[in-house]
């Protein structure tokens, strides 16, 4: 395979090239703006050319869908090389614990990210699941907008079917190098390798490499990707994320081999690094996060979209691709919680037959029929489509992750924003070795993904920002995050989760979801005050015992004066009086 040959694929020429990997435009000189100043003043500019219909039909073209997202790689998380390195971690690791669960295996989740140079890492991503069947390999890695999650209503990491092909396609784009796959279906198949490449013009896929290997696992699926990025450390790091998902997925193992630390080289006398006898690098340590249970999360239930989130124009491509042959059929069938007797209503008030076949129905009465569907009582979408962490396990992994006094947790009963169901879950940890003088962390998790990114424009910080914590005992400067030692965490779990983008770093602002998310966090709010009221008056009692405490042995001395006791009695007065002390102020 050659690596010429694979730049070419990702609509890269060698000119692009050489002016790094986004193609960017060489800066003008400065010198060319002088002369074409002196130019303008002695002619007069000549029009320019206009383009005419015919010139511009002569240059439209499709554009394929990856090389729509290979120019707008920020929208999936790839704008600079600190966040491509995360994104690429998160693609592989969502896809790996969907994959696990979805097939019922608890979760062994390994991380690997060793770094080839100054800013070009080898990511790689395995995990225990069921493996990939070999002819769907070079779709699900070399295509972006494949996948099996997009049209279905369930909860899951992954919706859109651009996650693992993007980062396969950034990784080319800046380094040349295929997408590495090892997978394998089960003991006794064979272990399947790939090398693949996008091609961007296309958006197919080209397989340079696909051939049995050994390896051991029975089943399961290894990725490898290698990207330019830069490993950094803070709140959007790959370290945080990887502490994060282990908190919002106790049923998983996640082992994680950092880049190894830069090796510090010996200092001469001159204070210079001794180049010639370089050290070893030091080797990097592997990071284990236990799972906290076995127990895998309840299997969640597909669902039919709710008949209110429906807009106009899905209503009509439902009509267009519905196997039932007539209107109450597809109504009753392709929709959640309508019965054949409310399909008579909505038809009967649209004023459309029910017996019409859906692929013949016009505009205007599909229209109708969206304004009947709007107007009859329907009911909300079922809720157990929706597995929450759970109040007990959120506490359990709060309390291992975060070291603090008090911990609060909530799983909100669900609810429906757009006709999709939804549900909240708080968790609170506060006090012990948490800094007081700072705004607190908030740990956003969607799906039980962290959300690293974009956290001003998040519907959770909204919400944390919008409650009012003067009236839990905390400060909090007007609109904005309050302050003390408090970490939360807010998880939004739902069939569909709708983010403000394709790299899925924030939640949309819809009233219901705000709404629930404070109705949440003024629980644990409440509990959190009671806590925090509870520890106040601890430390003003402890403060007034203390001021009392000072002054027993006084007394005991100047009742021994006044009534000449012996030494012994002095004691014993001191004793009784402490004892006394304690049990009238109890703490
Ligand atoms: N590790 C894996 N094991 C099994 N199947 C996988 C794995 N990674 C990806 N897939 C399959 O490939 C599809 C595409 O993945 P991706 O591009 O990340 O999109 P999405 O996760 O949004 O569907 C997934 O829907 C899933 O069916
Ligand atoms: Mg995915």
């Amino acid at each position: 395979m050659s690596e010429q040959a694979d730049l070419a694929y990702a609509g890269l020429s060698a000119a692009a090239r050489g002016r790094g990997a986004a193609g960017a435009a060489k800066p003008r000189g400065a010198k060319a703006a002088p002369g074409r100043k002196k130019g303008r003043q002695s002619r007069p500019p000549k029009p320019r050319e206009r383009a005419t219909a015919s010139d511009l039909a002569r240059k439209q073209r499709d554009i394929s869908v990856s090389e729509f997202f290979a120019k707008n790689r920020h929208l999936l998380g790839f704008d600079n090389p600190a966040k491509a390195l995360l994104t690429t971690v998160k693609e592989g690791v969502d896809n790996a614990l969907d994959a696990c669960e979805e097939a019922g295996i608890a979760p062994d989740v390994r991380v690997e990210i060793l770094q080839k140079s100054e800013s070009r890492f080898r990511v790689a991503i395995q995990d225990n699941g069921p493996g990939i069947v070999k002819s769907q390999v070079p779709k699900i890695f070399g295509r972006l907008l494949y996948g099996s999650k997009f049209h279905r209503l369930r909860q899951s990491r992954g919706q859109q079917g651009i996650g693992i092909s993007a980062a396969g396609m950034f990784g080319l784009l800046t380094t040349g190098k295929p997408v590495k796959i090892v997978t394998r279906t089960g003991r006794g198949k064979p272990a399947q390798c790939f090398e693949l490449v996008i091609d961007t013009r296309s958006n197919e896929p080209k397989v340079r490499r696909d051939e049995i290997v050994k390896w051991d696992p029975p089943h399961g699926t290894r990725v490898e990707i290698e990207l330019e990025g830069s490993y950094r450390g803070g709140q959007h790091s790959v370290d945080a994320y990887i502490r994060q998902i282990a908190l919002a997925n106790p049923h998983a193992q996640i082992d994680y081999l950092p880049p190894a630390p830069p090796s510090k080289a010996p200092q001469n006398k001159a204070g210079k690094a001794a180049a010639q006898k370089a050290p070893a690098p030091q080797a990097p340590e592997l990071r284990r996060f236990p799972r906290v249970t076995k127990e895998l999360p309840p299997e969640t239930a597909e669902i039919s979209p709710h008949p209110y989130g429906v807009e106009l124009g899905v209503l009509m491509q439902m009509f267009r691709d519905t196997g039932s042959r007539n209107l109450r059929g597809c109504l009753q069938a392709d929709f959640s919680r309508v019965s054949g007797r409310l399909a008579d209503e909505i038809c009967e008030r649209a004023g459309v037959r029910s017996n019409r076949k859906p692929a013949e129905i016009s505009r205007a009465e599909a229209e109708r029929i969206h304004q009947a569907i709007q107007q009859t009582r329907i009911m909300s979408p079922p809720t157990d489509c929706i597995a929450p962490i759970g109040e007990a396990l959120l506490e359990k992994a709060l309390r291992k992750e975060v070291s603090a006094d008090f911990y609060a947790t909530l799983t909100r009963r669900p609810a429906v924003y757009r006709g999709n169901p939804f549900l909240i879950e708080v968790g609170l940890a506060y006090g012990g070795a948490l800094s007081a003088e700072e705004p607190i962390s908030v740990y956003r998790f969607a799906n039980r993904v962290p959300l690293q990114y974009q956290q001003g424009a998040c519907a959770i910080t909204k919400a944390v920002s919008g409650t009012d914590w003067k009236s839990y005992q905390m400060q909090q400067p007007r609109g904005a995050l309050p302050v003390g030692p408090m970490v939360l965490m807010l998880h939004i779990a739902s069939v569909w989760v709708p983010f403000t983008s394709e790299s899925k770093e924030a939640i949309a602002h819809y009233p219901e979801i705000v709404k629930e998310m404070r109705l949440g966090l003024q629980e644990c709010g409440r509990r959190v005050a009671i806590h925090i009221r509870r520890r106040r008056r601890e430390a003003d009692e402890a403060k007034k015992r203390a001021y009392i405490e000072q002054y027993i042995p006084q007394v005991a001395v100047g009742l021994q004066e006044i009534l000449g006791f012996a030494n012994k009695e002095r004691d014993s007065v001191v004793a009784k009086l402490t004892d006394v002390l304690k049990r009238s102020r109890k703490l």
